[in-house]
């Protein structure tokens, strides 16, 4: 199968050049001003931006949680993570209590294998490490798993101690693995919550009120210590506010290896949505929830000047019926977590680059190249040159659109940007080569996507 991509304007992380794309066997093959060979498809890209596919580390699909599960399967979250021109995730097989490393594993390879329109890959959650376990990360890893999550939140569900988080940063980075770290001192958190609920405090903003600031930043502190004691890369997961990406900025800025990613929701959403009336605010129970407005620019800040390198989404959806609802009259209840695999290139492209922020190429950086080089993709995925993955994404830098539940094609009964306006919008994407949205038509097929082997952690800088 060939296909040309002509007249388009090829941006990378540091590119920026028109040019013609030819894609053979699933790989970029040629990148030259002008094509004029045989295929079996061409696209004209004029007017248009050519681009690496997005690349969403931080995705849970069926996850678990609070006696309910994520809405998206595997099959409908990547369909419209698809639309939304992301052609990679990493989502996060988790292991319960007591059980073996591999076992969870096979667990989340029997969800997603088959099922999928894009590639994907996984990160393990460790729940439960007694020393006999530890050694199976390496297996894990070996497996091209080449990352763990751990949880300072949560007592009694995820928690892992600290003498644990020490030990697994340890292992994993002997062997070129990566702890990914949700820093929340969950401990504290959890003595607010219960006061919270003694006090008759159970709408859905108190899930915010109980999780300050602080709770994170203490957190994310802790682990750069940990990681640094370990001898060890750490990579904080879905920051949220600028109390932890001090702490960030404070460690890179003394040469600790300290990677970082923030989301969309702390970007363009604040804390006014909890105070919205009756049950509204659950849509944004997440963790760590939506802050003030005044992190927002900071957290901008953070991602211009490389302290943040990432823009995952932390995708986790309950429908607001029937989901969000079984915390009706208790906020501990309500499924943490919110939708947005869909929209995170569109919102991100709007906000930074249309809004001034940031560069095209940091654009395709922070959605792609970045995560591909941390997480072990690079140079297969998160960028465009030959030899890579055609992993493309046609995008329209001027055509606009309202992002509504209405439209969207996450299995979701609500979004969290209901009626935004966004200028940016993906029209045409090819994964591996092969087509799987064709001027916003979904063209692919379920089962498309494989399973990534990962390699070992990469520095980006
Ligand atoms: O609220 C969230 N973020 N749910 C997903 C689990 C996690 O902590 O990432
Ligand atoms: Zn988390
Ligand atoms: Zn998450």
């Amino acid at each position: 199968m060939r296909t040309i991509i002509k007249n388009g304007r090829i941006v990378t992380a540091v590119d920026d050049y028109h040019a013609d794309l030819l894609i053979e066997d699933g790989k970029v093959a040629m990148i030259a001003k002008s094509i004029e060979a045989e295929a079996d498809k061409v696209i004209d890209a004029m007017g248009r931006l050519v681009i690496p596919g997005g690349i969403d580390p931080h995705t849970h699909m069926e996850l678990p949680f609070g006696g309910t599960s994520a809405s998206d399967t595997f099959e409908t979250g990547t369909r419209a993570a698809a639309f939304g021109g992301t052609t990679t995730i990493i989502d996060f097989a988790v292991q319960s209590k007591g059980q073996a490393l591999n076992e969870a594993l096979d667990t989340w390879h029997a969800k997603a294998e088959g099922k999928t329109s894009i590639d994907y890959g996984f990160h393990l959650i460790c729940t439960d490490l007694p020393d006999q376990r530890l050694s199976e990360m390496r297996s894990i890893i070996d497996q091209g798993v080449t990352s763990f999550k751990l949880f300072m939140a949560y007592p009694g569900v995820f928690l892992v101690d600290d003498g644990t988080i020490y030990k697994a940063m340890t292992v994993a980075s002997e062997k070129g693995g990566l702890i990914c770290m949700h820093a929340e001192n969950g401990v504290v958190i959890d003595v607010m919550v219960k006061k919270a609920l003694a006090e008759g405090k159970t709408a859905p903003k108190y899930h915010a009120l109980t999780r300050p600031t602080k709770a994170e930043a203490e957190g994310v502190h802790r682990a750069i210590a940990l990681a640094e004691m370990a001898n060890a890369p750490v990579y904080i997961v879905h920051l949220s506010c600028d109390d932890a990406l001090q702490e960030v900025t404070r460690a890179r800025d003394q040469g600790i290896p300290t990677y970082a990613e923030t989301c969309p929701q702390y970007l363009f959403l604040d804390y006014s949505v909890y105070e919205q009336p009756g049950f509204e605010g659950a849509k944004y129970v997440m963790t760590p929830p939506i802050r003030d407005k005044h992190n927002q620019e900071k957290l901008w800040r953070g991602l211009q000047y490389n302290d943040l390198q990432v823009i995952s989404t932390d995708h986790c959806p309950f429908c607001f019926k029937e989901q969000k609802e079984l915390g009706l009259n208790d906020f501990t209840k309500i499924p943490n977590g919110g939708p947005g695999v869909e929209h995170r290139m569109s919102l991100v492209y709007n906000g930074g680059v249309v809004g001034g922020r940031i560069s095209v190429n940091r654009f395709v950086e922070i959605t792609s190249t970045s995560a591909a080089r941390i997480f072990g993709l690079f140079p297969r995925k998160g960028t465009i040159a030959v030899g890579s993955d055609a992993d493309i994404v046609i995008f329209d830098p001027d055509e606009e659109m309202t992002i509504s539940a209405a439209t969207h094609h996450m299995n979701v009964d609500y979004s969290a940007y209901e009626g935004t306006k966004v200028r940016g919008v993906t029209k045409t994407v090819l994964s591996r080569g092969e087509l799987v949205i064709e001027e916003g038509q979904y063209v692919g097929r379920t089962g498309q996507g494989q399973f990534l082997k990962r390699g070992l952690f990469n520095s980006p800088r």
